[in-house]
Order: structure tokens, then sequence, then C-alpha cells
């Protein structure tokens, strides 16, 4: 592994690699790795022969200061845990070359903030887009310049952030870039919980309820086949938003799961779905996000 500071020699091993006509894999990332980036790498490591991966906190993409401020930065564990990875994949890895991208936000956007804005249609105006104003413009204005620099052949998305995948999806078709987007599994805590550089802020007692998220969410693929898609989403905010009332041992001081939303939406348009039959043709998905101890956290599942 190489750390990369500069775009500049992003871009130089790059053009090299495209001179020899290697494959280069990107897996986006925004640094306190955990199990889930690490399994990106690796897919990514074993299907291309040149792998960047970016570690980069995007101040663009935050619409909130406290966030941005809160978000976790641990650089130096991060490449060790990226060098150990490579050590570990490394007889099943086609990748000759890892590259780490550590750039400074000066680096990244030498121009100071980008005036670019993007806009996705139906995909961004549901569940985080209304929420979240201008998340999605950011984190596509960065993706977008990693594209650029690294040109790669296949670039890696956890599907825990699912309308995420979706977003750059649609850029793809937007900027008309001809690579393929690999979305790769959740990666889960043996206990279920979604893996997430945002569970470190959970105190242990809301560490220890956490995976009831999961939990529900498992329960509500099992109704599914019988409920309609209404009595699983009412059942769903309902469960974790009595938690609290049901299980007052396990939440201390006022703990206690704050769904800001459940929806059941196709697995492509994103749009929500008021019976399965809507969702035949490219199945159902059901995303939420739930207020935690200070921390919002988010999962999925799919029907
Ligand atoms: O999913 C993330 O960590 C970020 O949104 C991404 C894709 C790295 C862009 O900053």
């Amino acid at each position: 592994m190489k750390q990369i500071l500069k775009a500049a020699d992003i871009e130089s091993a790059v053009k090299e690699a495209k001179n020899q006509h290697l494959e280069i894999g990107l897996v986006p990332t925004m640094g306190a790795l955990h199990e889930g980036h690490l399994s990106l790498i690796e897919r990514a490591l074993k299907e291309n022969d040149l792998v960047v991966v970016s570690l980069f906190v995007n101040p663009i993409q935050f619409n909130n200061k406290e966030d941005l401020e809160k978000y976790p930065r641990t650089i130096e564990k991060d490449l060790e845990l990226v060098k150990s990875l490579e050590l570990r994949v490394k007889s099943d890895s086609k990748a000759k070359e890892l590259l780490a991208f550590t750039p400074t936000v000066e680096e990244m956007y030498p121009q100071g903030e980008p005036k670019e804005v993007y806009h996705f249609g139906p995909v961004e105006e549901v569940m985080e887009g209304p929420r979240r104003p201008g998340h999605f413009s950011g984190v596509a204005v960065v993706v977008r310049r990693l594209f650029d620099l690294a040109q790669p052949t296949r670039a890696y998305f956890g599907e825990k952030d699912y309308q995420q995948i979706a977003v750059i999806r649609n850029l793809l078709e937007q900027i008309k870039y001809p690579i393929e987007l690999v979305p790769c599994p959740i990666v889960r805590a043996d206990d279920g919980l979604a893996l997430s550089s945002r569970n470190m802020r959970l105190s242990p007692a809301a560490r220890a309820i956490a995976p009831t998220i999961n939990a529900t969410l498992e329960q509500a693929s099992e109704m599914a086949e019988y409920e309609e898609v209404d009595d699983v989403k009412e059942w769903v905010l309902d469960t974790l938003s009595s938690f609290h009332k049901v299980n007052p041992s396990l939440c201390p001081n006022g703990l206690k799961f704050e769904p800001e939303y459940f929806e059941i939406v196709d697995a492509i348009t994103l749009q929500p779905i008021a019976s399965w039959a809507d969702a035949e043709k490219n199945g159902a998905v059901g995303c939420i996000t739930v207020w935690l101890d200070g921390v919002r956290l988010i999962d999925i599942v799919k029907f």
C-alpha cells in the first residue's frame, strides 16, 4: 500500500495503468474504516489490477456542522488496517498495487467550495433527500472528482447507504462514464448490527440494544409473507418506538429508539410501494433511519 496525498500523483499512476490497459477499482470512503469498508477493498483487490481507496471526509456532503465536526478521523489506524488487509488477502488478490488517497480539503477542492449542483429527480426526493438538503449533491461532487482522478473500471459502494447507490447509478447515467457500479452487501457485527463508523459513538447501553434494529427488520421480512406493506411499516415503527416501554431495564436514563422513517420502496426507483405487487419487477427494500443515544443509525432489509 502506498499513501498518496496529491491528486496529481493519482493521475500519473492512473495514466500509467491505463497505458498498460489495466483495470482500476475505486473504493471511496470517508475513513474511520471498519470491516464493511475492508470487504469493499478486498473485493476490489480481487477484481482489479490497481485499487485506489480514498479516505476523505467530504465537508460539502454534511448539511449539519456538528455532524461534520463529530465525524471520526482515524487516519493512522485506517492506513494500518488497509496495509494489513492487503497482506492478508495477498494470495487471492489480482491487484499489484493499492493506493490510499488521503487528500486535504484544499487538495480535493483547489478552487474553494465547488459550485456545481447535481439533481437526481425522484430517487433523491424520498427518505434522506428531503431530510438532508444538499447531501447527495455533495456526495456526487466528490464522487465525480474521484471518478475523474481514478478513472475506475469499477467503483465499490456499500449497500447500507442504499439510497446513495441509487444516486450514484443516476449520476453515472447523467455523466455517461463507463464505470461498473458494484453494490456490496452490508457487513454486520455478530449480533446483527450493521457496521458503521457512527457505532463507535454509542454508549455501552445503546450499543447493547442497537441490534434490535436489524432483528426488527428481519422479523419484518418474515411478516412480509403474509402482511400488507402498510401493516409491516407500522409494526416496525411501533416496535422500535415502544421498545423502551416494553424493556425499561435495558433503557436507562431515557434511552430509546426514535425512528425518523421506515420506508418500503422499489429496489431501483426507490419510490414507496403500496403493495408487494408494485415491486414485482425490481424487488422491495425497507430503509430505516433511527436515532439512538444521539446517533443517527441507518439500515436496510431486502424483501
Ligand atoms: O459513503 C461514504 O462514505 C461517502 O458518502 C462517500 C461515497 C465516500 C463520498 O464521500
